[in-house]
């Protein structure tokens, strides 16, 4: 053993730990490499916060939680035409667009466990009419903004170890569907190693450590560390419009949502829609001891969950579909501070090797995983705007492998939803739909265009309806 294998052992011994080095004489000089590289990069100190979050999921901190002010919805009947008030908001954005002071965060860097599919979620093909995947759903959405404000807002996408090559090579293989590659540019997140019942760091192998990504949270740090932001303050890019790779229909960046949030001064704003199911497992913005924060539905009670107002309607009815605007000065000044987002434990099924060595698959969940999330900056803003948007025009994720979350439930919602726009400008709804996100970002663009068309009044309706620009 050299002299850093020595201090390796010394401290994982000191910390409880010794037991990753139980093959150390057994491995070749390659795997001891391998699991040395890895060793150095576990923060020890981390092991108290790791025990604390799981302690906080046996027992969940006491919340004094409130419902908390938000921008409501000015009109609830499709196409949900944009108030006066909300219309006002757009020229601030559209200026910040056309400035190119926005940049798009876009974190794909999940393991779609739920999905069932084997590969990144982003190249998961969706569309009903021509699989068009979830990626190039957002690059075409970027290259709407592009064309429209003169100028495409860069493209930053987190992806894990697990997912980046993969990522990269799609991007690549499809010329970054369109889009400058020097506007897409990829980073991984960090990983997190995983405890046993015992506390003790899970092996994946004989020279490794089971390690997973670090959650949506693990973006602040990455961003930082993988030079993200400083590319973004180089650039000029002062609001980062954060985006999900499971919601088919989120706007890449919203005029709109962008006017409010430099308009009311926010360091973070929030998009969210009204819970009508109190069991809908979403994220709940609200306020904890006055201050703004997402609680995961899991930290609600039955009883809160569906607590009403007067009016019969939920009182904490502010659903997250985690689309963030966060303001880039307020990332580096989190990261310049070293402010930790806390850690989340999670109770899960993680494949191992025994202390013999032998492979094992668990049917039950055996380990700790723990994840930062990306909506506890939330408390750490000065100023926080909550935007209420319409479901079915802004909130369709992908998460599961069937029923309303997954591909065919999602295919039946999309269409929904572009059919009503198409029988509402033309009078039919035609029995199947896909729209190029080149063409229009919601219903009432798209209305508005096929009433102005005379090309659409010829379409024959009866038919599949696949909408790209050439269709007028
Ligand atoms: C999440 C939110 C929930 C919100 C809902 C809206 C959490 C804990 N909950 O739920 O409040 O209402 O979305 O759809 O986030 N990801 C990474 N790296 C990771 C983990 C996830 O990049 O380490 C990305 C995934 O690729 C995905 C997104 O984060 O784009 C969501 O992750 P997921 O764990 O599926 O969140 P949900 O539990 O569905």
């Amino acid at each position: 053993m050299n002299n850093q294998a020595d201090d390796l052992r010394t401290a994982f011994e000191a910390a409880g730990q010794g037991h990753v080095f139980r093959w150390w004489d057994e491995l070749g000089e390659r795997s001891k490499r391998r699991l040395t590289r890895q060793l150095e990069n576990v923060n020890l100190g981390r092991m108290a916060e790791m025990s604390n979050a799981m302690a906080e999921l046996k027992q969940p901190k006491q919340r004094t939680l409130s419902p908390a002010p938000a921008f409501e919805l000015s009109n609830e009947k499709f196409p949900y035409n944009l108030a006066d008030g909300a219309r006002a908001m757009a020229p601030q954005g559209e200026k910040e667009l056309r400035d190119g002071r926005v940049g798009v965060l876009l974190v794909a860097g999940g393991q779609g466990t739920r999905l069932g599919f084997d590969g990144p979620k982003g190249c998961y093909k969706i569309l009903p009419l021509t699989g068009m995947t979830l990626f190039e759903v957002f690059a075409r959405k970027l290259q709407r903004i592009g064309r429209e404000y003169g100028k495409t807002p860069p493209l930053y996408v987190m992806v894990g170890n697990h997912n980046e090559a993969e990522t990269r090579n799609f991007w690549q293989d499809h010329d970054y569907f369109g889009l400058n590659p020097d506007d897409v540019k990829f980073f991984a997140q960090g990983e997190m190693p995983a405890l046993d019942a015992d506390g003790r760091f899970v092996m994946a192998g004989k020279d490794a450590l089971f390690t997973g990504p670090d959650g949506h949270g693990g973006v602040v740090q990455a961003l930082n560390d993988k030079g993200m932001l400083k590319d973004m303050r180089e650039r000029g890019v002062r609001v980062i419009s954060y985006i999900q790779v499971d919601n088919l229909q989120v706007p890449v960046a919203d005029p709109a949502f962008i006017g409010l949030h430099l308009s009311e001064g926010a360091e973070v704003s929030l998009k969210v829609v009204r819970k009508e199911d109190p069991a809908e497992r979403v994220g709940i913005f609200c306020h904890d001891e006055g201050v703004p924060c997402i609680v995961e539905y899991t930290e609600f009670s039955d009883e809160q969950a569906n607590e009403r107002d007067g009016n019969g309607r939920l009182r904490y009815w502010q659903g997250s579909i985690a689309v963030h605007l966060f303001s880039t000065d307020f990332l580096m000044r989190l990261v310049e501070r070293g402010m930790d987002l806390p850690l989340h434990a999670a109770h899960k099924k993680v494949p191992h090797i025994d202390p013999d060595g032998n492979e094992v698959s668990p049917t039950e969940p055996n380990a700790w995983k723990f994840e930062r999330f990306v909506f506890d900056v939330i408390p750490m803003a000065s100023n926080v705007v909550c935007l209420e948007v319409p479901r079915e025009e802004q909130f369709l994720p992908l998460k599961n492998a069937d029923g309303p979350f997954g591909p065919d439930g999602a295919r039946q919602s999309y269409q929904q939803y572009w059919g009503s726009a198409v029988e509402a400008a033309l009078g039919k709804r035609p029995s199947a739909i896909e729209v190029d996100p080149l063409v229009a970002e919601n219903a009432r663009e798209l209305i508005e265009r096929l009433k102005e068309s005379t090309a659409a009044k010829q379409w024959d309706l009866s038919k599949p309806l696949h909408i790209t620009a050439k269709s007028f």
